[in-house]
C-alpha cells in the first residue's frame, strides 16, 4: 500500500521520525523514569513500542485509556492522572486486570476511591496550573485521610502545565523549579516512593519528579517544535486538494481532523489562511498563489497532537510513500 491509496484525512507518522524521538526519549529518560502519558497518541501498538524501550508503566487520562491498556497487556503499572468520582467506572478500574494507582485530590474522590475498592492513589497538587490538584498545604491531610479509608499512597504528582510551553528555556527552567518547590513541599508531608510531574516541555528540566509523564514527545507537533526540543514533527495529516482558485487552494481536512486550540496547522512552503469544518484553505508565501493544484495529495502539520489524534480511527506508520502499518486509534472515549 502507498500514500495514494489511502482514504483523506488520513493521519500518518513517519516511521523514521517517531523511532527517533522515542529513542532520545528512551537515552534521556530511561525505564521507569518515564512514564509515557497515552493521551497524546490513544495507539496502544505505540504504547506497545514505548514499553518495549523500557517504560512498563503509563499515564493515562481516561479510564477508556487504562482499560485499552490494561487488556492489550501493558497493565503493569498504570496511572489515571485524573479525578474520577463514577462510582460504577471506579468498580471496572478496580477490577481490571493491572496495578491501578488513581490520582484524588479532595475528600470526595478519595471515598469514591475506597469504595470501589482501588487500592492505591497520589495525591493531585495543584502548582500552578488552575486545574485538577489540591492546594499544597492540603496534601498532608488529603493523604492522611486516605491512608484512613484503607489506601495506600504512593506519593504525588503535580503536572506544570502551564510551563510546559514556555518558549523560552530559562523562563521554563525557573517556572518548573518553583512548581517543583511546591510539590516537594507536598510530597515532604505525604510520603510515598513517588513524585510524578513533568511534560514533552520540560522531560529535561524538570530533575525533581522520579518519573515524568510526557506523551507529545512521540509524535510531536508544530507548538513543540518551537521550543527547540530534540524531538522531530512526526506526525501530520494527508489531505486532498478539492478546489482551486487563482488565489487559493482548498484542501478536504478542517476542524474535525485536526486540534486547533494551538492554531492553525503548518503546510510547507504555503500560508494557511483559515480551517472550517470539513476545509482548509490556503495560499502560497507572502500572498503569491498556491503551488498545487486539483487532486494534489499535501500534508498539514497540526499544532496540538492530542485532540488531533482523537479525531482519528487510524494511525498510519510510513516510510516515504510506503504505508508500513495501520495502528488503530484504540484509546478514544472515556
Ligand atoms: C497530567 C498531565 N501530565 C503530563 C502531560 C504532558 O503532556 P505533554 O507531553 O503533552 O507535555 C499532560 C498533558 O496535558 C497532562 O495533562
Amino acid at each position: 500500500m502507498t500514500l495514494a491509496d489511502l482514504a483523506t484525512p488520513a493521519l500518518v507518522v513517519e516511521a523514521a521520525a517517531l523511532e527517533s524521538n522515542l529513542a532520545t526519549m528512551a537515552a534521556a529518560l530511561p525505564g521507569p523514569r518515564l512514564r509515557p502519558h497515552v493521551k497524546a497518541h490513544k495507539c496502544t501498538r505505540l504504547a506497545t513500542r514505548q514499553a518495549a524501550l523500557g517504560h512498563r508503566g503509563f499515564t493515562c487520562a481516561t479510564v477508556r485509556e487504562m482499560e485499552g491498556l490494561a487488556r492489550a497487556g501493558l497493565g503493569a503499572d498504570l496511572l489515571l492522572a485524573n479525578e474520577i468520582l463514577d462510582a460504577k467506572r471506579l468498580f471496572g478500574l478496580a477490577r481490571l486486570d493491572a496495578r491501578v494507582t488513581l490520582a484524588v485530590d479532595s475528600s470526595e474522590t478519595i471515598a469514591a476511591a475506597a469504595r470501589a475498592g482501588l487500592r492505591e492513589v497520589l495525591i493531585d497538587v495543584e502548582v500552578g496550573l488552575p486545574r485538577c490538584g489540591c492546594p499544597p498545604d492540603r496534601a498532608g491531610a488529603l493523604a492522611d485521610e486516605a491512608r484512613r479509608s484503607g489506601l495506600v499512597v504512593r506519593g504525588v504528582m503535580g503536572y506544570e502545565g502551564h510551563v510546559v510551553g514556555v518558549e523560552d528555556r530559562d523562563r521554563r527552567a525557573t517556572e518548573t523549579r518553583r512548581s517543583m518547590e511546591l510539590l516537594l513541599a507536598a510530597h515532604a508531608v505525604t510520603g510515598g516512593e513517588i513524585i510524578s510531574a513533568g511534560g514533552t516541555g520540560t522531560f529535561d528540566q524538570n530533575t525533581w519528579a522520579t518519573e515524568i509523564q510526557a506523551g507529545s514527545y512521540a509524535l510531536m507537533d508544530t507548538a513543540y517544535e518551537r521550543l527547540g526540543l530534540p524531538f522531530v514533527c512526526a506526525l501530520s495529516i494527508l489531505a486532498t486538494v478539492v478546489s482551486r482558485r487563482a488565489d487559493w487552494a482548498v484542501a478536504d481536512c478542517g476542524l474535525k481532523a485536526l486540534g486547533m486550540d494551538h492554531g492553525n496547522p503548518r503546510i510547507d512552503d504555503h500560508a494557511v489562511w483559515f480551517c472550517s469544518d470539513e476545509h482548509t484553505t490556503f495560499g502560497g508565501p507572502e500572498g503569491a498563489p498556491p503551488t498545487v493544484g486539483v487532486g494534489d495529495r499535501i500534508r498539514l502539520w497540526p499544532a496540538h497532537v492530542d485532540p488531533t489524534v482523537a479525531y482519528h480511527e487510524e494511525l498510519h506508520v510510513i516510510d516515504g510513500e510506503r504505508v508500513l502499518e495501520s495502528w488503530p486509534i484504540d484509546l478514544r472515549g472515556w
